[in-house]
């Protein structure tokens, strides 16, 4: 019996939009190691070609982790799953334990990956401009782009949860187990990047409250009428999804030296939901928009920030969004989206 194990990437909640657009980008590179996935639900088929393999099962399952861990050599970790912000809002304790429990499990297994490898294993985070909470809607005009650490007052269970696992990703990275006696690195590189609200052309979010924007552009492509559940004045970054794609990637990439902080600020544009329905009206000029604020879902939106100061990560790695509001609208967007609901016509 052979007694290496494949060198592998894990890629938790794989089948999300974050996932299958990692899974592409990740699977073009020459020097890809083997992905390994996880997600509560099988992998589409259609991205069956390009992973290793797919495990179908739960990131609370410590069992199944031990499987894996016993199984694979795993140099990197993906830690996309979680419960997003409106979702976690219906039940508030389920998703305390998804996106906190969850993360503590993997970050346990990075810890003993790191010592059974005697390097260390990256573990790259998707946190969010949800960790962030503007106390009212005069101080989120006035406020210039949020730096990573001011207003971090979040007021949902989702933003809650992303900034405690920042700090549990801190911790693990340089802190861990301060009162053994010969204390070492325990090997865990945690990289996190707070996303604003991700628009992709292929997927559609599912329980998230930026999910708005995404669903009025492809609504419009589907001659749907749509209602936004916002008000039209309301205001939040956004990035196209292919730039946050190769952020994450980028970020696993710097060099440990380069970075400063455990987490940074990534944003593209900024555009209120009446100048997102614009664009869209200007695409597909029949598109039917109105606006049916629900009042949740618009508190949430207004205590996130109108835009985020990202200085951090292009002085340290490098990062530059490729996509504006006018290049993610009129190269990625719109002409992705047309042709995805024309095949399916045809
Ligand atoms: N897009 C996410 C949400 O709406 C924010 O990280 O929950």
């Amino acid at each position: 019996m052979s007694m290496s194990r494949q060198r592998v990437v894990l890629i938790t909640g794989a089948n999300g939009e974050v996932g299958h657009g990692l899974i592409h980008t990740l699977r073009q590179r020459p020097d890809c190691p083997g992905i390994v996935v996880l997600d509560l639900r099988s992998l589409d088929p259609e991205m069956m070609p390009y992973v290793d393999s797919s495990i179908v099962g739960d990131i609370l399952n410590e069992e199944l982790l031990d499987n894996l861990s016993s199984e694979y050599e795993i140099e990197a970790i993906y830690h996309l799953a979680a419960l997003l912000s409106t979702h976690s809002e219906f039940r508030p304790e389920v998703a305390h334990r998804v996106n906190v429990r969850g993360t503590l499990n993997l970050l346990t297994m990075a810890l003993e990956q790191a010592q059974f490898r005697g390097e260390p294993v990256k573990f790259i985070f998707p946190s969010s401009v949800a960790v962030f909470g503007m106390p009212d809607l005069s101080v989120k005009a006035s406020v210039a782009p949020v730096k990573e650490d001011e207003h971090l007052n979040p007021i949902t269970m989702y933003g809650v949860n992303k900034l405690y696992c920042e700090h549990l990703g801190r911790y693990y990275t340089h802190h861990y187990r301060q009162l053994a006696a010969n204390r070492t690195p325990s090997g865990v590189d945690f990289r996190g990047v707070r996303f604003p609200g991700l628009i992709s052309a292929t997927t559609v979010p599912s329980g998230g409250t930026s999910d708005y924007a995404p669903e009025m552009i492809h609504a419009a492509a589907k001659y749907e009428p749509y209602a936004c559940f916002v008000r039209p004045d309301t205001t939040m970054p956004f990035m196209a999804m292919p730039d946050g794609i190769r952020a994450l990637i980028e970020l696993a990439r710097a060099p440990r030296e380069a970075l400063t902080r455990s987490v940074y600020n990534l944003t593209s544009f900024s555009l209120s939901a009446e100048q997102v329905a614009a664009r869209v009206k200007t695409a597909f000029p029949g598109a039917e928009i109105t606006y049916e604020p629900s009042a949740g879902r618009q508190n949430i939106v207004d205590s996130w920030p109108a835009d985020m100061d990202d200085s951090a990560a292009r002085a340290d790695w490098g990062w530059q969004p490729e996509y504006d509001a006018d290049k993610a609208f009129n190269e990625y967007l719109v002409p992705t989206i047309r042709a995805k609901y024309r095949r399916r016509e045809a």
